[in-house]
């Protein structure tokens, strides 16, 4: 059982976003030596058990990390009281959150973009529908919001 903040990142569908945010968390916790528990999730249930998108994929390995083995997850009751902070990249997945938090919930719900200064209330857009410029953009505010997290922690 660790000591430190665990942390699930929930997007719709698990395969574009989210898997993005754990990876860039994963990679500055570790560069941190901080041994943290990390996971991402989807409120949608279409892409369970999938690999990554292959944008994500590529997009993760520019940076030298190799997402090519996470596997998509719907969101469960559970998740509420395993993890201390449960992190959306929108506004749509944090009202889905909300929807679905139990009574018996400890988990701090927050958006993504809250965590990076000035971008507070921001959605980290969805980059599906749309070119890999998009997995550029997402990259770099989900890696903006990692190295804040665990700058926190460290603090
Ligand atoms: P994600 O992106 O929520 O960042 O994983 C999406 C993936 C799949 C779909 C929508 C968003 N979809 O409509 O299938």
């Amino acid at each position: 059982m660790s000591a430190y903040p665990s942390f699930l990142f929930v997007c719709l569908g698990n395969i574009c976003r989210s898997p993005l945010a754990e990876a860039a968390m994963r990679h500055e916790a570790e560069a941190a030596g901080l041994d943290l528990m990390i996971d991402s999730a989807g409120t949608g249930s279409w892409h369970i058990g999938k690999a990554p998108d292959p944008r994500s994929q590529a997009e993760a390995l520019r940076h030298g990390i190799d997402i090519s083995g996470y596997r998509a997850r719907q969101v469960v009751t559970a998740d509420f009281t395993r993890f201390d902070h449960i992190i959306a990249m929108d506004s749509s997945n944090f009202a889905n959150l909300e929807r679905l938090e139990p009574r018996s919930s400890r988990a701090r719900l927050s958006m993504l973009l809250d965590h990076v200064p000035g971008w507070e209330g921001h959605d980290v857009d969805d980059p599906y529908f749309g070119g890999p410029e998009g997995f550029v953009t997402t990259w770099d505010q989900v890696s903006a919001a990692a190295r804040n997290l665990v700058a926190a922690i460290r603090a």
